[in-house]
Formats: C-alpha cells, sequence, structure tokens
C-alpha cells in the first residue's frame, strides 16, 4: 500500500490509492453509505481540503448529501453557484478563485478554490461531488482527471 504519509507521493498515486479503497468500500450499494464513505476517505487522504462532500439529485434540486467541513447550504438550485452549474453543464466546473465565480454560494469564508464534478449516470445527473480548498488554485487538471475517476466509480457501484 502506498505510504500516503510521504510528502514525495504524486497526485497521481493519491487518486490511484483513493480510487482502490473506494472500489473497495463501495459494495453495498447504498448512496447514502457509499457517498459518506467516500467524503470520509477523500478528507482523509487529499491534503489541503476544508470540505468534502456530496449534494443529491432530488426533485429537481441538489441536496445536501454526507460531507466533511462546516455546514453548508441545506440546497442548491440547478444552475446555481459552482455545484449548480456543474449539474447543469453536466461537467466538471475547476475554480481557481471561487471570488471570481459569479454566484458563488459560500459556506466557509475560507475556502478560495473550488472543484465540482457531477455524477452522470447516462444523460441524468444524480449528485455532484464538491471540493473546496483555502488554498488559492488548489485544483488542477490532476485533480479533475482524479475526481472524475472517483465519480465514475462511485456511480457505478451505488443505487442512486
Ligand atoms: N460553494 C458551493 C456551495 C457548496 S459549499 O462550497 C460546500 C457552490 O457555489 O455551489
Amino acid at each position: 500500500m502506498l505510504d500516503l504519509a510521504a510528502a514525495s507521493a504524486t497526485k497521481a498515486e493519491i487518486y490511484e490509492e483513493i480510487a482502490d479503497r473506494l472500489y473497495r468500500l463501495v459494495e453495498g450499494r447504498d448512496p447514502i453509505a457509499n457517498t459518506a464513505n467516500a467524503a470520509a476517505l477523500i478528507w482523509q487522504l487529499l491534503p489541503d481540503l476544508n470540505w468534502a462532500g456530496f449534494y443529491l439529485a432530488k426533485g429537481g434540486e441538489l441536496v445536501l448529501g454526507p460531507f466533511q467541513g462546516k455546514p453548508a447550504s441545506p440546497q442548491i438550485a440547478i444552475g446555481r453557484g459552482v455545484c449548480g452549474a456543474a449539474a447543469l453543464w453536466r461537467r466538471t466546473v475547476l475554480v481557481p478563485d471561487v471570488n471570481n465565480f459569479p454566484g458563488h454560494i459560500s459556506c466557509d469564508a475560507a475556502s478560495w478554490s473550488e472543484l465540482a464534478v457531477p455524477l452522470l449516470r447516462g444523460d441524468s445527473v444524480v449528485g455532484v461531488m464538491d471540493l473546496d480548498s483555502a488554498s488559492p488554485a488548489r485544483f488542477d487538471d490532476r485533480d479533475r482527471h482524479g475526481c472524475e475517476i472517483l465519480a465514475e466509480i462511485l456511480v457505478a457501484g451505488t443505487d442512486f
């Protein structure tokens, strides 16, 4: 198993490790159980986060699901904020500076950068995975790629 405490672990190695552990965790197919474990895993293994969690599509909006970090908006309309944009556009939204994202919803004043990845089942958005960091431009294309793979593993193993 990768020694993630080693400062030399690359992003690719860290995402590989998270993906491997997530595969093994999503044996049951319950959405709350699986997103709760995914949030805990990401929070534990990805450095420099101040929020990691999920919004789940329900009744035409996004409803707060399992997460780690400070309390957050209970509902987000599709199209609103970073998470709503990811759901509307059905693609990952990477925001280096949230102050420059029109309509950004601030749940923690410390947040500076954000990555929102839609959970896609075919053409439908079943939820959004959201990561925040207090560091500017914390997320890059390696994070986008790594998190999109995590989202695929989660959707494949869950009855959303
Ligand atoms: N910033 C998000 C809201 C969720 S919190 O960051 C946890 C947004 O603009 O959609």
